[in-house]
């Protein structure tokens, strides 16, 4: 069996991205962002920005940007299509909702099927008007209007999509807009607000909630960007090396958001060999190189508290409890169910496909794993969904016999990702 081997430069952070170019967008002024994912779901978010009246090229190795401000979205002549991808249709239903324009948005097939009222309930209590299909679902007309009233709104949902979507639209309010959320997620948009010099605060409240105080309506000055590499396309590496002996593989350019790195101390807790080397901070988020050794693994509980901290990893950890020894439960999967598949359904049924013992009990997964793979054929289903293929992708790495159906839709967060992982492939 041929190891993991050697350095790889991980690709930029989808999160940042589309942070990046929609802020970039709202920034007054010519922006350079430089290592922008060049995904289908960054193209998605830079074809509708071009759309509402952004110019936005790429020069060289940089993305060009000439903002027109937070109230500088003009009215689009066509649908706004987000193709697959969630964070681009949450979050510009929130940037467009605070400009007097009205856009229709669009969405494929898996993305028609994933709720949109948990945006547009808070943004409607602000004063814009949506119709979406059958109360939650794409295709969704946004009448958007430059007098968004401000007030306090509470997120009961865990998700960065809905606090992005509301902090996009409170940069063009009038007034004290506070935004709260019970559970704290990603905190990307409120780190590159603060590098672009926005004003906003953000409070930890007694309770354990997050306050965010925004006082609007902002203008953001066009600043030189840079994005750093994702950290959930470094786990794949992670757990690929982990999983197959005598690997030993460093990972360059990740970004360190503590809020995206849970995932590594769940490892830890495995027994996983890795160490971490900080380097610096990009446009305000710390990077470093991560070195990962084969690793003999055991099972671990993974507490309900930590999901909003892992929502996107579980798909590879569960190939990493594949691997160990001993029963790993994941809890608090609820979210799971909406994401680019049913993550609890993909999980499952493609491990028990690959003759891993797996079962789910409600939102809970059960997953007994063993380092000696079943060898049988089998052909893993991804439902078109890029973290899916990705893991099993590298759960093939210990069974030829393992084929994913759509290798290709990793394009939606990690085009190359077929060729980085083979280049690190050594006998
Ligand atoms: C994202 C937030 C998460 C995550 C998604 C990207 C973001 O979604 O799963 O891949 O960029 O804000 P939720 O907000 O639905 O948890």
């Amino acid at each position: 069996m041929h190891k993991l081997y050697g350095t790889l430069n991980i690709p930029g952070c989808k999160s940042t991205s589309h942070r990046q170019i929609i802020l970039a967008s709202m920034s007054v002024g010519k922006s350079e962002i430089t290592n922008l994912l060049e995904s289908d779901d960054i193209k998605a978010t830079i074809k509708i920005l071009k759309l509402l009246g952004i110019k936005i090229f790429k020069s060289s190795n940089k993305w060009i940007v000439y903002g027109n401000g937070t109230n500088g979205f003009l009215q689009p002549e066509e649908d706004l299509n987000a193709l697959n991808s969630g964070t681009t249709a949450r979050t510009m239903i929130g940037a467009v909702s605070s400009n007097p324009i009205k856009c229709r948005f669009i969405g494929d097939s898996s993305l028609s099927k994933r709720p949109m009222s948990r945006i547009t309930k808070y943004l409607e209590k602000l004063g814009a008007r949506f119709k979406l299909t059958k109360n939650d679902y794409l295709p969704l007309e946004v009448v958007g209007t430059d007098k968004l009233t401000p007030q306090e709104i509470t997120i009961e949902k865990p998700s960065a999509q809905i606090k992005t979507a509301l902090i996009f639209a409170g940069l063009n309010m009038n007034g004290k807009f506070l935004i709260r959320e019970k559970v704290a997620t990603r905190d990307h948009t409120e780190r590159l607000l603060k590098y672009l010099n926005v004003r906003i605060k953000n409070i930890k409240e007694k309770n354990g909630s997050n306050l965010i105080e925004m006082r609007g309506p902002y203008e953001i000055y066009a600043k030189n960007m840079k994005v750093a590499g994702d950290p959930s396309s470094a786990a794949f590496f992670i757990v690929g090396a982990l999983i197959t002996p005598r690997s030993k593989v460093t990972l360059k350019n990740v970004m360190l958001n503590p809020t995206r790195i849970e995932y590594i101390k769940v490892l830890k807790k495995m027994g996983a060999n890795i160490s971490i080397k900080k380097t610096g901070k990009i446009s305000g988020e710390q990077c470093g190189n991560i070195s990962v050794r084969y690793s003999k693994l055991k099972a671990v509980n993974i507490e309900k508290s930590l999901s909003p901290f892992l929502i996107d990893e579980y798909p590879i950890l569960s190939i990493a409890a594949s691997c160990a020894i001993g029963e790993t439960k994941m809890s608090g999967l609820g979210e799971l169910r909406h994401k680019e598949s049913d993550r609890i359904v993909s999980i499952v049924s493609n491990l028990k496909k690959a003759g891993v013992k797996a079962r789910n009990v409600k939102e809970s997964i059960f997953i007994t794993g063993s380092p000696e793979l079943n060898t049988k054929k089998c052909k893993i289903k991804s439902y078109g969904d890029h973290r899916i293929a990705c893991s099993f992708m590298v759960l093939s790495l210990l069974n030829k016999n393992i084929k994913v159906d759509n290798e290709a839709c990793v394009s939606i967060s990690y085009p190359n990702f077929k060729r980085d992982l083979k280049g690190l492939l050594k006998k």
